[in-house]
């Protein structure tokens, strides 16, 4: 079955990045955005802690610009960087303006203004939040101002298979003319075009066994571009968020790094505080840090966690400033009022992905990425807490000026070959595909992780090839299903991950390998870039 639908401008995804976007777009463009499952479902709606902006009369640009650079252990692009954090205010007065209700506290003259908190890596109090639920706030405010725009379309539980690229008449570019998406409910594929696409399709931290991420971020959109022909950067810095609440049932659920920065503290079982020994930020310390010196600690302890304690707090501080985590860490049956939670670290952001200038512009014209699927050179070898909302919305607003631009040029796309499903057959094997899902997540985990060697990484990649074999034939020989597809981005992101991890001989950031435990400027200050 097949048919083609043609828009201005297709989003791909529906999170901060993609909804930011649409609703910055003119409203004379016709836009479709696309969302793999419900229009909520995305790290956006997940995140706690909040959004970097310079609001404290204490604070500076300079600041929060040194910061971010010292997180990313020099890899982050100083231009880049400047026109993020000078964008702070504007990206929070934008999502005032779109509903989105921040906590605020009552100033000396008793006024109400917006209430600051800290998280690691920051030199002051900057992060814009709605009391522990900041990503639902965002999210659901930005949902409401799009379905009430004619000019957008929603299109739910549908997963972008692959994107069409054609080279242009006159100079000779590849460009974007469209993609072939399924529809998951009725099990149908279908053709779309336009002359713009933007990925704004989140992460890929799924590719572990551990993480604080939701099912949706398997990393469609690297692997798509990569697939079109893109150049992907800095793979190998998956960051690990060091506090997931650690029972069986929780799923990673993350505890917000807020809390440390509200005077919580990491132990040990036997209540000895460890993070002083490694930094002198200590439980601030920007996350490889925290997270490394947890895994250190507990490999050293042969323990299954640590703990993060925050019952010195009054009840009522606690309960007022993390209402959500309090409630749902007594569903868990822990009061951290009273006492200690289990934490462990788990597979949280990506710091790198598809390369993008500071338009959002990737190598094949008419495409962009924007939002965590994008490396835009702000995060450098590893993201600072709560700058990723705000990159979202930056590089929004400045896809959103370019594509502007660049469509009152563009011509109509080309029609689209239909997609051809008659020679393969449903797959009575669906087992394959869950047992590979497990088998990958789980060498990720074991050979790709917090701390890695090189043996290990030739081990993974090992692995992948033979995933790859099977990944190939079943995709000659069966329909695909929205399992399947994930499955096939996940492990081209995996390989993306491995081969940039073994190119990169030294420790920085969130790379850490025991064959090369030191930094090495002379030879690896620069961003590993692979070419399709
Ligand atoms: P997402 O919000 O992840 O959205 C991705 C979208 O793409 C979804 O709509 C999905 O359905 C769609 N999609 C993906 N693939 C396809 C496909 N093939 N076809 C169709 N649609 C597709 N950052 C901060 O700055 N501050 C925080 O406090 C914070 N807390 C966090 C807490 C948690 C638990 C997590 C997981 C992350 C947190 N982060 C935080 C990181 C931040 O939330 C994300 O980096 C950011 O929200 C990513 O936004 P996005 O729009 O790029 O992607
Ligand atoms: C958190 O609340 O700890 C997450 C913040 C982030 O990932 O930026």
């Amino acid at each position: 079955m097949s048919n083609t639908f043609s828009y201005d401008a297709i989003i791909i995804g529906s999170g901060a990045a993609g909804l930011g976007l649409a609703l910055t777009l003119p409203d004379h463009l016709q836009i479709a955005v696309f969302s793999k499952s419900n229009m909520s479902e995305g790290s956006t709606y997940y995140a706690q802690g909040g959004i970097s902006a310079v609001l404290d009369s204490a604070d500076s640009h300079e600041s929060h610009r040194i910061d971010t650079m010292r997180a990313g252990a020099g890899l982050c692009h100083e231009d880049i960087v400047e026109l993020v954090v000078s964008n702070g205010k504007a990206s929070i007065d934008w999502l005032m303006a779109n509903n989105v209700e921040f906590s605020t506290k009552k100033n000396t003259q008793s006024k109400r203004k917006l209430h600051l908190t800290k998280e690691g890596g920051h030199s002051y109090r900057r992060v814009v939040h709605a009391d522990d639920s900041t990503g639902q706030a965002v999210q659901i405010a930005l949902n409401d101002q799009v379905v009430n725009r004619s000019n957008i379309k929603i299109f739910e539980h549908h997963n972008i298979i692959d994107l069409v690229t054609s080279y242009d008449d006159k100079t000779g570019k590849k460009k974007v003319i469209g993609c072939y998406v399924l529809d998951t409910k009725k099990d149908q594929i279908f053709s779309i075009k336009a002359p713009c696409i933007t990925l704004a399709t989140g992460g890929a931290s799924k590719v572990y066994l551990y993480t604080s991420n939701p099912d949706v971020s398997t990393g469609d959109g690297i692997a798509m571009a990569w697939r079109a022909g893109c150049r992907v950067a800095n793979m190998e810095f998956m960051q690990f968020h060091p506090t997931c609440l650690f029972h069986p049932e929780a799923k990673s659920f993350l505890i917000s790094e807020a809390v440390r920065g509200e005077g919580g503290l990491l132990l040990l079982p036997d209540g000895t505080r460890f993070m002083p020994n490694f930094d002198k930020r200590a439980e601030l310390a920007p996350r490889d840090i925290v997270a490394r010196a947890i895994d250190h600690e507990m490999k050293r302890l042969g323990i299954p966690s640590v703990f993060l304690d925050i019952s010195h707090r009054t009840a009522k501080f606690t309960k007022s400033h993390f209402p959500m985590l309090h409630k749902k860490c007594l569903n868990f049956g822990f009061d951290m009022t009273k006492e200690p939670l289990p934490v462990v670290p788990a597979a949280h952001y990506t710091c790198g992905g598809v390369m993008t200038n500071q338009n959002g512009e990737t190598d094949i014209a008419g495409l962009y990425a924007i939002g965590e699927t994008a490396f835009t050179g702000l995060h450098g070898a590893n993201r600072m807490a709560s700058n990723s909302i705000l990159e979202c919305l930056v590089f929004a607003k400045q896809a959103s000026l370019h594509i502007t631009k660049f469509l009152q040029h563009a011509n109509k796309s080309p029609d689209i070959k239909p997609w051809d499903d008659s020679k393969v057959i449903s797959s009575d094997e669906a087992i394959v595909v869950s047992h590979n899902w497990a088998e990958l997540r789980q060498f990720m985990w074991d050979y790709v992780g917090i701390v890695r060697t090189t043996k290990r990484l030739q081990r993974a990649k090992h692995r992948i090839n033979l995933l790859k074999q099977e990944i190939e034939e079943y995709y000659s020989n069966f329909h695909v299903t929205s399992d399947f597809l994930e499955l096939r981005n996940l492990v081209t992101t995996a390989e993306l991950i491995i081969e940039s991890a073994l190119l990169r001989k030294e420790s920085r950031g969130l790379h850490y390998t025991l064959d090369y435990p030191k930094i090495d400027d002379k030879h690896f200050k620069k961003d590993t870039v692979l070419t399709p």
